[in-house]
């Protein structure tokens, strides 16, 4: 069994007091070891951004420990933190690059700000490798409004690791992309962890995300840690509520309605999802109930799938299952696996 590198024992964090408390987070306990990949999954509101934070300091835990590799942070001082900190870094959702700065000055910031001064040369002799690593070689000059969503993110990950840090710690990292790009920034992930040793942790609200790159996973869920383990246990065989509501997605509310056929739609970002179903029921008379949805919209575009109830009527169920087939960039498939 490997080492531990960040021991969270009994972690509590409220927000404000009186009638505004929020305890966002409560006794907390985890583990995470060395060189692995570690996936914290919850719904929006569950406390994973706080737990992040908490992770590295950045908000001071209410009550309860951090420690990171042998050393407990939550008993340090505000200077020798930043020291600590500066072996773990942090990617994000919106990628908060500086937007008038280069990727290749992007890369280099964190560099210059740790008083890891040195030569300008140096530090721009890092960025370039950095930027190898990542599969951007060319794009050294480019403003990241001149960059897509995956290629800033690459460049979010290559600042990240510019002062080799430790851990990195991904908030949400890929839910701000379509599902190819969060992909290939998955396998980048992957490779970083592989390759450089980095340990991972991810946290995201898309269990696919969990299912393809991490080895362990805990649920969160309104602040409390559900169950954890190994990502091929829990998914498998969630033991709790929360994990089953996460781990299989519409299972519950699908009890509601078993003698409706459904259909799954994926979506390619080729067209949206929400005004099929109101067109379908303008045009055609046909309702359809959303079952479950995980889709993002970008603009007028989705991503991701969408499972829907047909009408109970066998002709209205045919009716619009010819129609969902027919429309570009979504693909519709009856499916029999979520009913139990
Ligand atoms: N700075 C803050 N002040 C007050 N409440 C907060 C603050 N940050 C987070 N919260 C609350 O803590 C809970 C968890 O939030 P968050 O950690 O952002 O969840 P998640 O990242 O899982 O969506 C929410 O109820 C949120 O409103
Ligand atoms: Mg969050």
């Amino acid at each position: 069994m490997s080492e531990t590198i960040i021991r969270i024992e009994h972690l509590c964090k409220t927000f404000g007091t009186g009638d505004g408390k929020v305890e966002a987070l409560t006794d907390i306990s985890l583990d995470i070891r060395k060189g692995e990949i570690f996936g914290i999954i919850g719904l929006s509101g569950a406390g994973k951004s706080t737990l992040v934070r908490c992770i590295n300091l950045l908000e001071r835990p209410t009550s309860g420990t951090v420690t990171f590799d042998g050393q407990e942070l939550t008993g340090l001082k505000e200077k020798d933190l930043r020291a600590a900190r500066h072996k773990m870094s942090m990617i994000f959702q919106g990628f908060n690059l500086l937007m008038q700065r280069t990727a290749l000055e992007n890369i280099c910031f964190p560099l210059e700000l740790n008083g890891l001064r040195g030569e300008k040369n140096w530090r721009e002799k890092r960025a370039k490798e950095l930027l190898d690593i990542v599969g951007l070689p060319d794009k050294a000059d480019a403003y990241p409004v001149q960059l897509s969503g995956g290629q800033k993110q690459r460049i979010a990950i290559a600042r990240a690791l510019a002062d080799n840090p430790q851990v990195l710690l991904c908030d949400e990292a890929t839910s701000a992309l379509d599902p190819t790009t969060t992909q290939s920034i998955l396998d980048l992930l992957k490779k970083i962890n592989r390759e450089m040793g980095v340990t991972v942790v991810v946290i995201t609200h898309e269990m696919r995300v969990v299912e393809q790159i991490c080895d362990r996973v805990a649920i969160l869920d309104h602040g409390v840690i559900q169950e954890q383990g190994d990502v091929s246990e829990i998914f498998t065989d969630p033991k709790t509520e929360a994990g089953k509501r996460l781990v299989m997605p519409g299972g519950e509310k699908i009890h509601v309605l078993p003698a409706n056929r459904l259909v799954r739609l994926a979506f390619n970002g080729a067209t949206s999802g929400e005004p099929i179903i109101a067109t379908l029921a303008a045009q055609q008379g046909i309702c359809l109930n959303i079952i479950s949805a995980d889709t993002r919209t970008i603009g007028d575009k989705s991503f991701g799938t969408m499972v829907l109830g047909l009408p109970q009527d066998e002709t209205e169920a045919a009716r619009a299952l010819i129609y969902l087939r027919e429309i570009p960039g979504v693909t519709a498939e009856e499916v029999t696996d979520l009913v139990q």
